[in-house]
């Protein structure tokens, strides 16, 4: 990975550089409204952004319709050709990505430019399944000759949150242009500048103006109307359930049209006893609840373990903890930064709160040397004793408070697991594949993985866009990711010839 351009770019510079919606190829204003944002480190203000009334929404969406016309009748291999372009353009930005989102959620520096750096790949992903979105032919009667085939919906509106800023994007984005949509995308009021910068990275590449607009502004006011809007043809989200189930209702304000849903999570990872003596398992056990300090959805924030093993659960998670310092995102050392602002940070301390009354609250013994009391930090720490059913056992913390909770047997474990009202992943640690697999049919969750070691679990990359997983229960619905993510933002047509 290459660090070299992150120390000349200015931050000041580019915080300026972003500071208005994007419609139609260019900077919008109608001089609305302004929102400020601070960075999370210190609490230092990052400036304003513009905000858009419904004008702004009207606008955008209408831009978008335009761009439709001709977008979404390109061959495919012209539009892969021009996305192509685009994902070697946001390759070379990689560093300017991260250093926004590093100021604008946290995130650490180092981990914003890994993360990042899979952004065009993402992209490159769905140029290279768009080819493969075909149809059918029936010939079950020979007078009829049936063909269905894949069209791209129209204009998806994109309804998206701040923790991570560039890749939420990216998520939903790529499939939905490389299926030959057109899209509007709403970023979080919290982290409104990364958006703007790929939609800009992507006009200087060549996309066509409107093809990818961006709207500012908070999600009451640009957010509901842009779900409501009569001529968005397919509304995408990811945030909470609440704002899920507000987005749905806004959707079917005025017309019929489908929504993505991805929710909220409280996934559970499993460790079977076979597991436990494999030291090595304590760092990506770590990883999969503390990562991002928990501010992501798919997190596995229950540890779920056989009663006699609570103490060793507890040792490996503190042995653990030393190699993930808490603090400065721009210090090469961290590994976890602030929470993505004071309101984030008060509403886990809560759960923290909450925790202690129910059961006990052990801090992690992470590094702390560059933690202040400005920043919005609040360091990892698991929830023990905490009776079943509870608060933090079921309710999504959003931050770094993992639950340890003890099952005595393998049916047990399956009830703890399904015992949420989320079902967006899970994951078991066993070498037993035959009792792994057994579970995993048993337990409700999008996206599960089975990992038999330390060694398996190093040795698999994160593949971000390759499996569909549909997120169960409360955590939304649609598929997301893979051929099957590529295909909802498509939709059939059929032709029946008759002789
Ligand atoms: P949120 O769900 O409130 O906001 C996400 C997006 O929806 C933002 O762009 C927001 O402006 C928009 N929005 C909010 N209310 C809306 C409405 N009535 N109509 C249309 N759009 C609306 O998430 P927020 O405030 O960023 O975080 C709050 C909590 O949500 C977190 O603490 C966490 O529990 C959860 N969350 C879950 C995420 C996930 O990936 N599952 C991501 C971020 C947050």
């Amino acid at each position: 990975m290459d660090m070299d351009q992150a120390p000349r770019l200015n931050p000041e510079q580019l915080l300026k550089r972003y500071q208005r919606s994007w419609i139609a190829g260019s900077d919008w204003s109608d001089n609305t409204g302004a929102m400020a944002s601070f960075n999370p480190a210190d609490g230092s203000a990052l400036g304003e952004v513009e905000t858009v009334s419904e004008a702004g929404v009207n606008a955008a969406v209408a831009s978008s319709r335009r761009a439709f016309a001709a977008w979404g009748r390109l061959p495919a291999l012209e539009r892969s050709r021009i996305l192509e372009q685009v994902a070697a353009a946001i390759a070379g930005r990689v560093n300017e990505l991260a250093l926004l989102e590093t100021l604008e959620v946290g995130r650490p520096l180092l981990d914003a430019t890994q993360l990042n750096a899979q952004a065009p790949g993402i992209l490159r992903r769905y140029i290279g399944m768009a080819d493969g979105v075909r149809g059918d032919v029936v010939t079950a009667d020979e007078r009829q000759l049936g063909l269905s085939w894949r069209r791209p919906r129209g204009v998806v509106g994109a309804i998206l949150p701040w923790n991570f800023p560039v890749m939420n994007v990216m998520v939903r984005l790529a499939p939905a242009l490389a299926a030959g949509n057109t899209v509007v995308v709403k970023p979080s009021e919290h982290a409104p500048r990364a958006a703007l910068a790929l939609a800009q990275i992507a006009t200087e590449a060549g996309l066509p103006e409107g093809v990818f607009n961006v709207v500012l502004g908070d999600g009451p006011v640009a957010g509901q109307a842009l779900a409501a809007h009569p001529d968005v043809d397919l509304v995408t989200f990811t945030g909470s359930t609440a704002t899920g189930l507000a987005i749905s209702r806004a959707a079917a304000t005025t017309t019929l049209k489908p929504v993505l849903l991805e929710c909220g999570g409280k996934s559970p990872q499993i460790v079977l006893d076979d597991c436990f003596d494999d030291p090595g398992i304590w760092q990506p056990v770590f990883f999969s609840s503390f990562w991002n300090s928990g501010q992501w959805c798919a997190a596995k924030t229950r540890l779920l373990v056989p009663r006699a093993r609570l103490e060793q659960a507890l040792d490996g998670l503190q042995g653990a903890a030393a190699a993930w310092a808490v603090g400065d995102p721009m210090a090469a050392e961290t590994r976890l930064g602030p929470l993505v602002n004071t309101a984030q940070q008060d509403r886990v301390l809560e759960y923290f709160d909450v925790a202690r009354r129910e059961g006990t609250v052990v801090e992690l013994d992470c590094p702390r040397d560059t933690m202040t009391e400005k920043g919005c930090y609040v360091a990892p720490a698991v929830a023990l004793e905490q009776p079943r059913g509870s608060r933090v056992t079921r309710e999504e913390v959003f931050g770094p408070l993992l639950t340890v909770e003890a099952f005595d047997g393998i049916d047990d474990a399956i009830a703890l697991a399904n015992a949420s009202d989320y079902g967006l992943m899970a994951s078991i640690w066993t070498n037993r594949m035959d009792i792994g697999y057994r579970m995993a049919r048993q337990i409700t969750a999008g996206g599960l993985t089975i990992t038999s070691s330390a060694e398996a679990a190093m040795a698999s990359v994160p593949d971000i866009a390759g499996a569909c997983l549909e997120p169960q229960k409360q955590s939304g619905y649609g598929p997301d990711g893979g051929s099957q993510g590529l295909w909802a933002y498509t939709t059939s047509q059929s032709l029946t010839l008759a002789s």
